[in-house]
């Protein structure tokens, strides 16, 4: 997976405002919590990817993406654009979408999504494919769209990437057109059917597969070669939106010519500094950051299946 042309990254997907409250721990089913501050951040898996891999990245980033006509559409689009990305905007006769998220003082959250607008995007929304190199996607808009986009973009030799988030079984004709998966350990096993990690990689057979592992780091397999990137040590503070500054800063160095491994260090990089701040679109590091905090790790080793 090393010898990728570059190009500019299409992210099709979803943006949300998040409503965020910070409380002690995570409700459990049929629990209150009383918890402290309210804040709203730019959010959505989609929009979070786009501006990891333009402002983390550093790459040309277009994303297409479905708005509301209504106030929360103007601070997502605000947080897009000031990333650099280049937006191609459906607007929608639906209210911009939005997600409620609670924050525990763990890091940890729980996540509810209203979609919104974001079920407006249809297969016939996708723009040119016209010199891009990646398109990468999400599972939160709708999955008839995701297909035809896919099958779009593997007519144009686009390189497919999805990150399979939130976790849904997919049919298999629709993973065989997908050239990069990204999931977590979750979504790996619902996809999969596989609760074992390794027997789950086996069953895949994408050119290549990514499983971020959180605190664990992560694990690839590509063309027939396994690596394993450890984590960075870090305090968290807020964890939403991890996954997807790693898919975004991941795709932005691979459509960069960065080779698989480094890529995966960089995405992993991010993702950790990303971790160390509020909101999910707040949180994703500048390049610069990047590059500064890989410069103080330089020595964390990135083991392939030969070293593990
Ligand atoms: O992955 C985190 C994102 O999931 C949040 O920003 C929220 O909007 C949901 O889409």
């Amino acid at each position: 997976m090393n010898a990728i042309r570059q190009g500019t990254v299409l992210v099709a997907g979803s943006a949300n405002l998040d409503f965020v409250v910070r409380a002690s721990h995570v409700p459990a089913p049929g629990e209150t919590v009383l918890g402290r501050e309210f804040t709203t951040f730019p959010g959505g898996k989609g929009a979070n990817q786009a501006v990891a891999c333009a402002r983390a990245g550093g790459a040309s980033t277009r994303m297409l993406v479905a708005l509301g006509d209504d106030a929360h559409a103007m601070s997502l689009e605000a947080s897009l654009r000031a990333a650099g990305v280049e937006l191609i905007v459906m607007r929608a006769n639906e209210s911009t979408g939005v997600a409620f998220v609670c924050l525990s003082d763990t890091a940890e959250n729980a996540i509810t999504v209203a979609p919104g607008a974001n079920l407006a995007l249809q297969p016939h929304h996708l723009p040119s494919l016209s010199g891009i190199s990646h398109l990468l996607m999400q599972l939160e808009s709708p999955l008839e769209s995701v297909i035809a986009w896919a099958r779009s973009a593997r007519e144009a030799g686009v390189i497919t990437v999805l990150n399979a988030a939130p976790a849904l079984a997919l049919p298999c004709d629709v993973l065989a057109m997908v050239d990069i998966l990204i999931v977590n350990e979750t979504e790996l096993a619902q996809l999969t059917g596989i609760h074992d990690m390794d027997a789950a990689l086996a069953a895949l057979d994408n050119p290549c597969v990514v499983v971020t592992l959180g605190a664990r780091g992560c694990v690839a397999q590509a063309d027939g070669e396994r690596f394993e990137q450890s984590a960075f040590a870090i305090e968290p503070v807020d964890t939403t939106g991890a996954g997807d500054t790693f898919c975004g800063t991941f795709v932005a160095a691979l459509s960069q010519g960065v080779p698989l491994a480094d890529a995966l260090q960089r995405a992993t990089a991010a993702s950790a500094l990303a971790c160390t701040r509020l909101g999910a679109q707040a949180g994703v590091p500048a390049r610069a950051e990047v590059d500064a905090f890989l410069a103080r790790h330089a020595n964390l080793p990135l083991r392939t299946a030969d070293t593990l």
